[in-house]
C-alpha cells in the first residue's frame, strides 16, 4: 500500500515557502518575538532534531511548517550557531518528497563517525481514507537515512527499516530513532506504542548501521502512557539515562500536570545483556511548555539539552503569535550534569553569560525590590529561605509556601494558570525571561520551568518578599549585541 498522493518534490516545497515569505516582516515586528531563543523565521516549529557540532559551528535542525502557525506537514528547517546567541538561518535540509517521508519527515538525531554525519530519521506516511484510525493501519513510519558532511549537503535518502521490521506486537506508532555505539556494535532507541497500547522504547543491534536486528524493549511492569515519543539515551559519569515523552499519563497532584510529560528514568543496562533496570520516572521540567528535548554532546564533551518550548494537543494556546503568523521556539540550550543524588541537572550553557551588561548586586533580608526590563537574567542566592512570593513580571509570581513552590501566570498564560513542586528547601533560583518565555532554574537547575508567557511587557519591578529570607540577588539585562 502507499500513499495515494504524490508526494510534493523539494522544488514544489521552495516554491510554496517563497509564497509565504511576504509574511516575515510581519512576524518579526510581532512584540512577542523573543531576541535570545531560536524561533521560526515563520510558521510553525517543534522538536529540535539533527542537534551537531561540525567544526565551530552547531547545527539545529526542527520540524518546521513555514506554510501556517498551526503546523502540518513538516520539513526540517535549518539554523547555525556559533555561540548560542547569533543564529544564521539556512535553507530546510530535509523536505517530505519521497514515498517514504510524504506527510513528513518527522524527528530524527545525527550520528557522527569519520567526518560523517548520518541522519536516522522517521518517515511518516498517512494513507488517504475514511477507514484508517492510523494507530493500527493507515499510517507508515519507516525509519530514513541520509548523510552529510557539512551539515547542508545531504546523499540521497535510503529506507532502513519500516513498520513490518518491528517487532510483530507493535502499532504503527514507532518513531524518533537515535544511534549509540557500543564497542563493534550500533543499538538504534525508537519511542513507540504497542498493539495494547503500552509504551516503550524499542532497541535494535547492528553491526553496519545498514542491517538492524530488534534486542528489546525498555518499559516499564506496570503501563505507564500509551506511547513514548523521542528517545534519548544519556550517559553522563556513568551513569545512564533514558529521556522520553510518554503521553497518556493522568495527572497525580502536582505531577504530571501537562497534556503529555517529558522525563527520564535512570536505566541500568549493559549493552549485549537481555535484562535492564529502568529507576523511577522523573519529570525533567515543571512549567507548561516543555517537550520533545534532544540531547547531544559537542566537542567539548557536553552533554547540551534543547527542548522544543511547547506542548502538544495542551488546553491553553499561543494564539498570540499565531495571529503574526508564527508559533512555538526551542529552550535555551543547558548543560546536563549529574547532581550528588544522581538526579539528572540542568544548566544554561556557559555561552548565554555573553548576554549580560548592567550587572547590579543586592544583599536582602526579607524583602527586596529591583526595576527590570522583560529581557533578564536573576540569581537569588538564598542564605536563609522560608516562605516567599517572588514577583516576576506581570502577574507572574513564583511562591514557596509550605514546601510547595509554585509559579502562577494565571492572568497572562493565554490559559495557563499555576505548575508546582514539592521542595524541601530552596538554595538558590536562577530566572532567564524573554519578551514571552521564563526559564526558571532551582537549586542548581534540579528543578527547571520553562514556560511561555504573555503579558504587556512593561518596565517592571520585581520583588521578593519573605518573612525569614535573606540572601544575595543578582540582576541583568540581557541584550545581544550585533
Ligand atoms: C514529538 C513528535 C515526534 C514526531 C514529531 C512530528 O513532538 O510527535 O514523535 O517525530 O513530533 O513532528
Amino acid at each position: 500500500m502507499q500513499a495515494e498522493k504524490k508526494p510534493m518534490t523539494k522544488k514544489q516545497y521552495f516554491d510554496k515557502c517563497k509564497k509565504f515569505d511576504n509574511l516575515r516582516n510581519k512576524v518579526a515586528s510581532d512584540p512577542y518575538r523573543m531576541k535570545f531563543h531560536l524561533q521560526p523565521p515563520l510558521g510553525w516549529l517543534n522538536d529540535p532534531n539533527g542537534l551537531c557540532q561540525i567544526g565551530s559551528q552547531y547545527h539545529i535542525y526542527f520540524q518546521y511548517t513555514p506554510f501556517n502557525p498551526n503546523g502540518g506537514t513538516g520539513l526540517w528547517g535549518h539554523m547555525v550557531t556559533e555561540d548560542f546567541i547569533h543564529y544564521e538561518e539556512h535553507e530546510p535540509s530535509i523536505f517530505p518528497d519521497s514515498s517514504w517521508d510524504a506527510n513528513g519527515a518527522y524527528s530524527g538525531s545525527a550520528y557522527e563517525e569519520n567526518g560523517e554525519y548520518y541522519f536516522f530519521y522517521t518517515g511518516n506516511v498517512k494513507y488517504e481514507g475514511e477507514e484508517y484510525n492510523y494507530i493500527t493501519d493507515g499510517r507508515e513510519q519507516n525509519v530514513i537515512l541520509t548523510i552529510t558532511k557539512d551539515g547542508y549537503n545531504f546523499s540521497k535518502k535510503q529506507l532502513i527499516m519500516t513498520n513490518s521490521d518491528f517487532p510483530e506486537d507493535m502499532s504503527k506508532h514507532v518513531r524518533d530513532p537515535q544511534i549509540i555505539k557500543r564497542g563493534n556494535h550500533y543499538y538504534m532507541i525508537l519511542g513507540a506504542r504497542d498493539l495494547s497500547d503500552k509504551g516503550s522504547v524499542v532497541l535494535f543491534k547492528s553491526n553496519d548501521l545498514y542491517h538492524w536486528k530488534y534486542e528489546l524493549r525498555f518499559t516499564t511492569q506496570d503501563v505507564f502512557g500509551y506511547m513514548w515519543e523521542c528517545p534519548n539515551y544519556v550517559e553522563i559519569d556513568g551513569k545512564q539515562f533514558l529521556i522520553v515523552c510518554p503521553q497518556g499519563i493522568k495527572q497525580n497532584g502536582l505531577d504530571y500536570a501537562n497534556a503529555h510529560q517529558c522525563g527520564y528514568f535512570p536505566l541500568n543496562y549493559k549493552f549485549e545483556d537481555k535484562t535492564y533496570q529502568l529507576g523511577e520516572f522523573c519529570q525533567l521540567d515543571r512549567g507548561f511548555d516543555f517537550y520533545a528535548p534532544q540531547v547531544f554532546k559537542d566537542h567539548k564533551g557536553r552533554n547540551i539539552l534543547i527542548g522544543w518550548m511547547g506542548m502538544p494537543e495542551s488546553d491553553y494556546n499561543n494564539d498570540k503569535t499565531v495571529k503574526n503568523g508564527w508559533q512555538h521556539a526551542l529552550s535555551l540550550p543547558r548543560e546536563l550534569y549529574v547532581t550528588e543524588e544522581g538526579k539528572l541537572a540542568q544548566k544554561p550553557l556557559e555561552e548565554l553569560k555573553k548576554l549580560r551588561t548592567n550587572e547590579k548586586k543586592m544583599e536582602f533580608n526579607n524583602e527586596l525590590s529591583v526595576s527590570t526590563s522583560i529581557w533578564f537574567e536573576i540569581h537569588v542566592d538564598f542564605e536563609v529561605s522560608r516562605d516567599f512570593v517572588l514577583k516576576l513580571r506581570e502577574s507572574a509570581e513564583l511562591r514557596y509556601e509550605e514546601g510547595i513552590l509554585t509559579l502562577d501566570i494565571t492572568s497572562c498564560g493565554s490559559g495557563r494558570k499555576h505548575r508546582g513542586i514539592a521542595i524541601k528547601t530552596i538554595e538558590d533560583i536562577r530566572i532567564f525571561s524573554d519578551s514571552s518565555s521564563l526559564e526558571i532554574f532551582v537549586n542548581r537547575g534540579e528543578v527547571v520551568f520553562t514556560t511561555r508567557i504573555y503579558d504587556s511587557m512593561e518596565e517592571f519591578s520585581c520583588e521578593l518578599k519573605g518573612e525569614y529570607l535573606s540572601g544575595v540577588l543578582k540582576y541583568y539585562d540581557l541584550t545581544i549585541e550585533k
